[in-house]
């Protein structure tokens, strides 16, 4: 989605999320409101046309900050010298459709795109993979891109974290930004798991665990991890159609913390590779709690997990470990 003076590329500027984020980003709700940018927007041929479109309205909004739109089917042209990438492309699961073949229509595409932003894009890249399932796309990437820092490629949980804050905000009664340090752990699929246990909410009595606030922890252990789970499906019956907005501005949150930092005490979510923290497994990008400092994240360590939580962690890493096997048999 974004390129140049900050720069980005996006797999599908033409989607849903495409769209929704492209105005974000030229109004500096990314990377602020000081940081000029020039966009990459890439999609497929078929796409040509309206790309042409969304560039032109793009123009037409005559952002003060977007400096350059580059709009391009070429993917090495997309990627050239970008500092920031977004990845949005990728072939949507349709009805009746296994998630292996979902896997085996996206998998060649990440291969792909590794290679494009390996030779093309800017030394420093920050990647960020959107597209599902994003963990394991991000993880092909990873691989076919030896070259980019394994700590410079990340996928999205930030979404399943602002829907967790939400759901808290909304069963305490209080303002979404009262409540901090939720964490999801693991995979952007419905394994992940949501973790109220070290989150706070700010009382007029200093800052209280949630735990504390709602007692009835039968809430926390059952309705609010289903729901978070179970959101994007939930999303998709009500308004037929997958989460649009709520992505790509979450998306912006994922890169902007990840470049200007989190605030002091505050951690967010962010799928990395695995460093084995927390017994989970390594070679798999997995969400952790984090935290950001100078364009650098690190996983927030030495949390208290107990029996109930451990068992939720390494089901979804399990899962990850799963659909990994089945992204190299897609690529064979
Ligand atoms: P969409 O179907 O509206 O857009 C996908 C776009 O990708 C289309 O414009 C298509 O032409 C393009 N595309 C297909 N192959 C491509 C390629 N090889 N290179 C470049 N572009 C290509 O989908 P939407 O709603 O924008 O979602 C994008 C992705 O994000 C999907 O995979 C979706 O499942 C995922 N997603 C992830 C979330 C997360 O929290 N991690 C949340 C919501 C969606």
């Amino acid at each position: 989605a974004c390129g140049g003076l900050s720069g980005g590329v996006t797999g599908s500027a033409m989607g849903q999320i495409g769209y929704a984020i492209a105005p974000m980003i030229a109004r500096g709700i990314m990377l602020g409101p000081d940081q000029p940018v020039i966009l990459h927007l890439l999609d497929i041929a078929p796409a040509a046309e309206a790309l042409k479109g969304v560039k032109m309205e793009l123009l037409d909004a005559a952002f003060p900050l977007l400096k350059e739109v580059h709009a391009t089917t070429d993917v090495t042209e997309a990627c050239k010298d970008v500092n920031i990438a977004i990845m949005l492309g990728g072939f949507p699961r349709k009805e009746g459709m296994e998630r292996k073949d979902m896997m085996s229509k996206n998998v060649p595409i990440y291969k792909e795109q590794a290679s494009a932003l390996e030779e093309h894009a800017a030394s420093d890249c920050k990647v960020l993979v959107v597209a599902n399932p994003a963990n394991t796309n991000a993880l092909i990437l990873k691989e076919f891109a030896p070259s980019i820092p394994e700590k410079n490629i990340t996928c999205l949980t930030r979404l399943d974290h602002n829907r967790a804050l939400s759901q808290i905000a909304e069963r305490l009664k209080v303002y979404v930004t009262d409540v901090k340090n939720v964490i999801i752990w693991g995979n952007h699929s419905s394994s992940q798991y949501p973790d109220a246990n070290h989150a706070t909410v700010a009382t007029t009595n200093g800052e209280r665990p949630v735990k504390e606030l709602d007692t009835n922890d039968h809430w926390l252990k059952n309705e609010f991890i289903n729901t978070v789970q179970q959101r994007g499906a939930a999303i998709i019956k009500a308004r037929k159609a997958s989460s649009a907005l709520s992505a790509a501005s979450a998306a912006c949150d994922h890169m902007h913390d990840w470049v200007l930092g989190t605030p002091k005490g505050t951690w967010v979510s962010m799928g990395v590779y695995s460093d084995g923290s927390y017994e989970i497994p390594k070679d798999i990008i997995y969400s952790f709690p984090v935290k950001c400092e100078k364009g650098k994240w690190s996983i927030v360590k030495g949390l208290k997990i107990d029996e109930f939580s451990r068992a939720k962690m390494d089901a979804t890493a399990k899962d990850l470990i799963d659909e990994k096997e089945v992204a190299h048999s897609c690529l064979n």
